[in-house]
């Protein structure tokens, strides 16, 4: 189907002897914000990282099943990794700039990618920036220490950081959780206006964030992918009782 962007089937992950995953079968569709919810443990975090193959770094990860974006295996043995994070970027619940200039921080994968040109990275600087609607803020600040931005600007920051090589798709792990409502809904913001260019899942605790920003909802639950759904669908008529009991705040 065209409008897949990820695809797995029967994934199953582990850690040693912990199972984080079991048999979840999604197809996350492109251009699309996919919300990710379930309790703490369920293996929401697991997932985002088996996407851009975070997880190989992990001790004693193994996987079971099929990933495939744009119909490609993520796993198999010739896929360049480093290339797939570049298609695949992630912005965690604490930001993670490095204690840099902005500038730096904003250069770092593109040099890594081999790109030297000065004007070049400046008009990428810019450009992801501006995408990430903290351009007006920084442009005078471009080597001021990252860290002396606000939570906010720096989480904002991060997912400028993460749009600097062009990836397809973006993996956000609880970005807003830490955050003043103000930066909340301006991160929020951001992810609606995102969506014309990237696909987005987002890990979320906050219910009513998922049900702002999201096209679609997966809950899941003890590793599993209990329901997966039309965000409105979600909330207003679920399936499944587990996910009624989860979003209606009767467990986790
Ligand atoms: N690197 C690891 N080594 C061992 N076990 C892990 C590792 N990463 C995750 N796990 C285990 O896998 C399961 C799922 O963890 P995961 O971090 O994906 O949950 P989560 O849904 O993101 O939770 P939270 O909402 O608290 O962030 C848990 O039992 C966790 O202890
Ligand atoms: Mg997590």
């Amino acid at each position: 189907m065209k409008d897949v962007k990820i695809y797995t089937e029967n994934l199953s992950v582990f850690f040693d002897y912990i199972q984080a995953l079991n048999n979840v079968s999604i197809q996350i569709k492109a251009n699309r914000v996919t919300s990710i919810i379930g309790p703490s443990g369920c293996g929401k975090t697991s997932f985002l990282r088996t996407l851009n193959r975070m997880n190989d770094l992990m001790h004693g990860f193994k996987m079971k099943g099929e990933v495939k974006i744009d119909g490609v295996d993520i796993y198999d043995d010739n896929i360049d990794v480093v290339n797939l994070r570049k298609l695949v970027g992630m912005v965690f619940q604490k930001s993670n700039l490095f204690p840099k200039s902005v500038y730096e921080n904003l250069i770092f994968a593109p040099k890594l990618n081999n790109i030297k040109d000065k004007n070049k990275l400046d008009e990428i600087v810019e450009r992801s920036c501006t995408q990430a609607s903290i351009w007006d803020e920084i442009k005078d600040r471009l080597n001021d220490n990252a860290l002396n931005l606000s939570a906010g600007q720096q989480q904002r920051l991060c997912i400028a950081r993460a749009l600097s090589v062009n990836p397809d798709v973006l993996l956000m792990d609880e970005p807003a959780s830490a955050l003043d409502p103000i930066s909340t809904s301006r991160i929020e913001e951001l992810i609606f206006e995102l969506k014309k260019d990237y696909t987005i899942l987002v890990v979320t605790h906050n219910m009513q964030q998922a049900a702002r920003i999201s096209d679609f909802t997966a809950f899941f639950y003890l590793g599993q992918l209990v329901e997966f759904e039309k965000t409105t669908k979600i909330f207003t008529n679920p399936s499944n009782k587990q996910t009624e009991d989860y979003i209606t705040g009767r467990f986790g």
